[in-house]
């Protein structure tokens, strides 16, 4: 049976704790050569920067070779079916990381491969995100065990990846998001059952200031995902009042930090100039990315 990373709860809560400390034993110059000889396929189907550069250097560092492919060229569904795609990759390379906009779409490359597939994003999950976030908040907090942590945005990928992420390791995670934008309460649910051994929760409220209360983090993400281009202008109007700034950030914990997985849009969720502020730790999230992932494909890689 080939294990992947499709959604966080693929990862037993127990596993997440490993990946971080080999992810900062890695960072602290810890080599590995998981992945001599060993080629990672990259294949995208909506833009990146983070995401392409930490798996192409994080293969690099492993000992590996990343190949990349640019969502025109493979016209995954379209020129060639999701399936054939998966299989071919499976006869060439040893691990594929996939961006899709369906989560149903990396599913079912998945259940066609025979290599390990890593969710390198989906409109449902962005796991890879998460555990890049929860290394972070391990650097600045010690541990993610009873960190209050507010989230205040969009309930979707980002959110979902972070609360299975936090509530697995113990803390709590409080998503602040207007109606129509709340995280499905499938996921809540799910969350806090993933949650539950570790006394992890998470939970969803609609006043930013009723989260950012006692947080020791406040994170946020986009009002306008990847493929939502359309829904700008409405979402614009809908997430008024859930900017992240400033005088927002003085009314969480004294010692807090602000988070974000990058890319932003000042001015939007954030206000002009927050991701310089002292309290950011967003570019340490964004190096974060190489190092977790480094430590998830040496981990899928042996198993
Ligand atoms: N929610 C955002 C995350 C970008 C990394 C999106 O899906 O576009």
């Amino acid at each position: 049976m080939v294990n992947h990373f499709l959604k966080f709860s693929d990862i037993a809560p127990e596993e997440i704790q490993p990946i971080l400390d080999r992810a900062i034993a890695l960072k602290s110059g810890a080599t590995s050569n998981a992945l001599v000889g060993k080629s990672v396929a990259i294949l995208f189907e909506k833009p990146s920067l983070r995401t392409k550069l930490s798996f192409w250097v994080g293969t690099e560092k492993l000992g590996g070779s990343p190949v990349h492919f640019a969502p025109e060229e493979i016209g995954l569904g379209k020129r060639e079916p999701v399936a054939d795609v998966a299989q071919v990759m499976s006869r060439m390379s040893d691990i594929a990381v996939i961006r899709t906009f369906e989560q149903s779409t990396i599913e079912e490359f998945a259940k066609n491969a025979s290599i390990p597939v890593i969710n390198a994003l989906t409109d449902a999950e962005h796991p890879c995100q998460a555990l890049a976030d929860t290394q972070t908040i391990t650097e600045q907090l010690g541990s993610v065990k009873g960190a209050n942590v507010a989230f205040i945005g969009d309930g979707n990928n980002v959110a979902v990846s972070l609360g299975y992420a936090v509530a697995g390791l113990g803390g709590h995670l409080t998503v602040a998001s207007p109606d129509g934008y709340t995280v499905p309460a499938e996921k809540l649910e799910g969350a806090n059952t993933y949650g539950a051994a570790a006394a992890g929760s998470m939970k969803q409220v609609t006043s930013p200031k009723e989260a950012v209360a006692n947080a020791d983090i406040v994170y946020t993400d986009v009002w306008t995902s990847m493929g939502q281009e359309a829904e700008t202008a409405k979402r614009l109007v809908d997430f008024d009042g859930y900017q992240v700034n400033p005088e927002l950030l003085d009314q969480a914990s004294a010692n807090v930090k602000f988070m974000h997985d990058l890319p932003a849009h000042p001015g939007e969720e954030i206000s002009h100039g927050l991701l310089y502020d002292s309290r950011s730790v967003a570019f340490d999230q964004a190096e974060n990315r190489m190092w977790t992932q480094a430590a998830l494909m040496e981990k899928l890689i042996r198993s």
